[in-house]
């Protein structure tokens, strides 16, 4: 018992003595990014954070168009970040890439570029997986064993790390919440994303003090279902009720009421079950102003503290990337080129958590 407290005691010791640099690459979706983390004696600094996000005028995404937007933008954005951290791939002990889950078309550019950057300079490689990221990134914020309410496009999913694993507590039923949000604002002839469009209408109408239309609400246990109130809006919409910007605009605080209701429910049980203080928001739709301050009333409420990072570490985002390589580096983890083929359905719990 002694031997293995003084064994932990030296190993901590060694990492906090640490200085390692990360060049860190994201590529799951939407975003190519590109970040160069520092761990120096125990504290992490983003030296940069750049981002090229594909988006389109109504909507959609064609998968091919996608990967071009990659190939195009990853020698620029990788450049930007070494540039903008005064670094060089000289100075770069680790190389991390987003593994999974995700598009293959996008996870496939980045896996590339890591890849070819690690062979060419001899650097090592670490496979990320990018839905632990999402929460790993909170703790430069001083989170220490929170649950996370994951929020973005393609994912839904309240997490929290039990018995050696993050383990999904709750999820989507159907679709993404932002892929909801999204596939409503297209309804309403909004452009892609709809998300920030919608949180802007929203709020308009919470200062006119409109009333709040009923719609279908749907937890399941710890799950969330969105399928059931998009076929109502969309019937809703097609009626013509709610043509003019006022109706529009008082449709968008409902919906944004109704679905954060639900999410933070979900959150609060989970918190409630595992006896943990902290909720940390991640994923794209967590910029949203109505779900942050109802998360940090429901935090209040449970004298419980609520993380919500910066919105550029909240969307999709290569300093996530960075800081979870990093712990993995320092956990001795690699990945050697064999190993580092894209996953495009990994799960959470898949992950073993051997860097806590
Ligand atoms: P992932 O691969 O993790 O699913 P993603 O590709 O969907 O991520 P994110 O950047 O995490 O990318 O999230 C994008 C989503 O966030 C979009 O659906 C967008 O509409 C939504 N979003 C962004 N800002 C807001 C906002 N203020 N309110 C609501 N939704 C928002
Ligand atoms: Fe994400």
């Amino acid at each position: 018992m002694f031997r293995l407290k003084l064994y932990k005691t030296v190993l901590i010791h060694k990492i906090m003595h640490k200085h390692i640099l990360c060049l860190a690459i994201e590529s799951t979706a939407h975003t190519f990014g590109a970040s160069v983390v520092e761990f120096d004696s125990g504290k992490f600094s983003i030296r940069s954070n750049v981002r090229d996000m594909y988006k389109t005028e109504k909507g959609g995404l064609i998968p091919s168009q996608l990967a071009e937007h990659h190939v195009e933008c990853f020698n620029r954005i990788i450049s930007d970040a070494l540039e903008k951290s005064h670094k060089s791939l000289k100075d770069i002990q680790v190389i991390a890439f987003s593994q999974g889950p995700g598009m293959g078309h996008a996870l496939r550019i980045g896996a590339v570029a890591a890849r070819s950057l690690a062979i060419q300079n001899n650097i090592p490689l670490i496979g990320v997986n990018h839905c632990v990221a999402h929460l790993e990134i909170a703790s430069i914020y001083g989170a220490k064993d929170p649950v996370l309410l994951y929020a973005s496009g393609a994912n839904t999913q309240v997490i929290a790390y039990d018995g050696g694993k993050y383990r999904v507590f709750g999820e989507t039923l159907d679709m993404g919440v932002g892929n909801f949000i999204d596939a409503f604002g297209r309804e309403l002839g909004l452009g892609f994303p709809a998300g920030p469009k919608i949180d802007e209408m929203a709020r308009r109408a919470k200062e006119r003090k409109e009333a709040y239309i009923a719609l279908p609400y749907s937890v399941k246990g710890m799950d969330v279902s969105f399928s059931g109130m998009f076929t109502k809006l969309r019937t809703m919409i097609k009626s013509g009720e709610y043509n003019t910007p006022e109706k529009k605009e008082q449709l968008c605080m409902s919906v944004e009421e109704t679905v954060f209701a639900m999410l933070l429910e979900v959150s609060e049980r989970a918190m409630a079950h595992c006896e943990k203080k902290e909720l940390v928001l991640g994923g794209g739709v967590a910029c949203n102003s109505r779900l942050q301050e109802m998360a940090r009333i429901m935090c209040r409420q449970r004298d419980a503290t609520c993380i919500i990072p910066e919105n550029q570490y909240l969307v999709d985002n290569a300093a996530m990337i960075g800081v979870l390589g990093v712990k993995m580096f320092l956990a001795n983890r690699r990945t050697t080129v064999q190993q580092s083929k894209i996953r495009p359905y990994e799960r959470t719990d898949d992950i073993v958590v051997d860097w806590k």
